[in-house]
Parts: structure tokens; sequence; C-alpha cells
């Protein structure tokens, strides 16, 4: 296993369009490595989650996982979960704020309106398949990833009003939004 780079915003690898892996693809050795990767480098930048393409494969796989997260000390755990070939659908109309940052954009967390139940339709990484509805910062996070399969980064979605280093998040913004985020939380459960 290897931690491997993790772009930056600008690199034009974020901005393609991840194509899907297929079955046999996913079964080879090359595949599972890479997954292996991918897991071992959102671990070590403390991200929530990573999309192959951050790492420079636009295939669709990304990685889920929140465990004890110091960057987000106020999100649910998450056990690990690989997503490939995702398609989400939401589940009803309802959205909220969610505050986001990002491991390709250093410094800078932002608002994003995002639903609030989601279902998502994927394969694990042995393509056996998911089909699950998730809900509040768990669907946030889904969100946030599924996006990046689609060139799409959190900046593109976000009130710009609301741009805020991480450290003038934690001084002036996270109370309010941690207070709102827990109130989410015992709502629908993630
Ligand atoms: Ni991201």
């Amino acid at each position: 296993m290897a931690i491997r780079k993790i772009a930056q915003i600008g690199h034009p690898v974020l901005r393609q369009i991840a194509r899907d892996v297929s079955r046999e693809e996913l079964a080879s050795p090359a595949v599972q490595a890479f997954i292996d990767d991918l897991v071992e480098t959102m671990r070590d930048a403390d991200g929530a989650g990573l999309a192959a393409i951050q790492i420079y494969e636009p295939i669709r796989i990304c990685a889920i996982e929140v465990r004890n997260n110091p960057r987000y000390p106020y999100k649910p755990q998450i056990p690990l979960t690989i997503l490939v070939n995702p398609t989400l659908t939401a589940v009803g109309d309802e959205q909220f704020d969610n505050n986001e940052g990002c491991l390709s954009v250093p410094n800078l967390r932002g608002t994003v309106r995002r639903f609030v139940h989601l279902r998502c339709q994927a394969w694990d990484r042995a393509g056996a398949p998911i089909d699950e509805v998730v809900h509040g910062l768990k669907a946030g996070t889904y969100q946030h990833e599924v996006d990046h399969l689609l060139g799409t980064i959190f900046v593109d979605r976000a009130d710009p009003t609301t741009f805020s280093t991480w450290a003038e998040f934690d001084r002036h913004h996270k109370a309010a939004f941690v207070e709102k985020a827990q109130a989410l939380v015992a709502r629908v459960g993630s």
C-alpha cells in the first residue's frame, strides 16, 4: 500500500468526468490495490472521504469513512465504505446547509445546500450491490464525494459569502454550525 499525492484545485484532473469501472476491472489486483491506496491516503490526510479522481485516477470509485475525525469532530461515525459506480437520487426535496471542506481545496470551507435524504446505489469493492438510503451529514458527505466523480468541487456549489479559512471557521462559525448539525443528526439519525 502507498500514500498517494492528492490533486489540488486547479489541476485539470479534478474537472474530468470519471468513467465507470467494469466488474472485470474491479476484480483485478491492480484496482483492488488502488482501492487500498485510496483508503490509506484518505486516512493519512484525515479525510472523511476521498474520490479516485483526487488521486489522479478518473474512475468512478470513492471511499468514505468517519472515525473520530479531527477535521470534522462533530460528524457522526461512518464505517469504511467503498462506492463503485455510485448513483445518488434525492429522496424528497428537503435540503440543509452543510459546511464543507475538501482535501483538494487547501484551507477553505464553505456552506453548500445538500439533500437531507438520499438513495445511493453502487457496488462495494467486491462488486456486491449497495442500495441504501442515507441521511443528514452522512448524505452530505456522499453528495460531496460523488460530485468529485462528475468533475464538481464543493466551491462550485457553495455560497461564496460563506467562504472561510479553517481557523476563521473555528473562531466565528463553528459553534453555530455544530449546534444546527447536532439538531439535524438528532432528527434524522446521521
Ligand atoms: Ni472533496
